[in-house]
């Protein structure tokens, strides 16, 4: 990479790296509010991940490489390896950011160097699975779409909202089911926002109403994201996509994961051994300040299911899409 690229000031939807420090958009205080948050010290990054300030599988993975870079700068390789178990520690589940930050540790070039290739190629693997799963995208589709998986939740224009948009600028007329997203509400906060300014058609449903909308037929397709994906096929995607592709199934709705190759954990045999992340018992009794339930009700709150590879009608990644009877036969193990 040219010296000029490397110091200039960068934008990208979630994040920025302006006068040499790393700034996110609060991702908590969307729609509202557009605040931008200076996470350069690991303190703030790694805080700013379990609190969701940024999220989504890759860009969780961009930011916390963008960080270690920086910190790398001015520290020992001791405080490095520290830190990096410490990013690595804040969210279990996206493998995006084990793999960004030991790609970080085992890289021959300057760490920062290597951060910033990981963002850049994020870009890239975002246009690939976007010219890929919009092929299978007609004119008119009704989409289905789950959770926030665009410009928020990656470094480039997204993974199934990528491969959405990719579809409406090739001139299809085409229409986004949102639905809410429930407990953090990333469908009805952040992707209604990227829609809008977008400019593609939307409605926005709570979680509970998919299944009606398939039974009336009014969804063509569902396009959504993943948050780790075992060799198998079986993947682990945010609280709700299991009911999602149970309901497409019984309704023969084709049913399209949309994830890059740093999604794709070949270690991980089956979705049995993906760790599912649980969290604050808060989020299930309200939003924010706002708390709907009794103080002292018992919750459970798993933030992402798993959804077996037999109800995938195919994986869409940047290296092609992969049939559900590919992904049966291993065709994962190559990547
Ligand atoms: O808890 P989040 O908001 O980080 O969960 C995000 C998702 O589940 C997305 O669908 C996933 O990261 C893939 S999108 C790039």
């Amino acid at each position: 990479m040219n010296k000029n690229k490397m110091n200039k000031n960068i934008y990208t939807t979630g994040l920025k790296i302006e006068n040499g420090r790393i700034w996110l958009l609060d991702q908590q205080a969307l729609p509202h509010q557009e605040l931008w948050l200076d996470a350069t010290e690991p303190a703030v990054m790694i805080a700013a991940i379990k609190a969701l300030k940024t999220r989504g599988a890759p860009l969780i993975g961009v930011s916390a490489a963008l960080c270690l870079g920086w910190y790398s700068q001015e520290h020992t390789r001791e405080e490095i390896e520290t830190v990096a178990i410490q990013l690595k520690a804040s969210r279990p589940t996206a493998v995006n950011l084990m793999w960004a930050v030991d790609r970080l540790l085992q890289c021959s070039v300057p760490l920062k160097t290597e951060a910033l290739a990981i963002l850049y190629e994020d870009i890239t693997l975002c246009e690939r699975m976007g010219k890929h799963g919009a092929a299978l995208i007609s004119d008119g589709d009704r989409i289905l779409t789950h959770c926030n998986t665009g410009g928020l939740a990656t470094a480039g224009i997204g993974t199934a909202l990528g491969v959405i948009r990719t579809a409406w600028a090739q001139g299809k007329k085409i229409h986004v089911y949102v639905d809410e997203t429930r407990p953090l509400l990333q469908g009805a906060r952040l992707t209604t926002w990227e829609l809008q300014q977008a400019g593609i058609p939307y409605t926005l449903i709570t979680d509970n109403m998919a299944a009606m909308l398939m039974q009336q037929k009014k969804i063509d397709k569902v396009f959504l994201g993943a948050d780790r994906v075992a060799r198998n096929g079986d993947f682990a995607n945010k609280i709700g996509t299991y009911s999602v592709a149970v309901n497409a199934r019984y309704h023969q709705v084709p049913f399209y994961p949309v994830a890059p190759y740093s999604t794709i954990d070949l270690q991980c045999l089956t979705g049995e051994c993906i760790p599912i992340e649980e969290r604050a018992a808060e989020e299930v009794k309200g939003y924010g300040t706002t708390q709907w339930a009794t103080a002292d009700a018992r919750t459970y709150n798993p933030a992402f299911d798993v959804t077996p590879a037999q109800l995938v009608t195919a994986l869409v990644t940047d290296r092609g899409v992969f049939s559900s009877k590919a992904l049966q036969e291993d065709a994962l193990a190559v990547l």
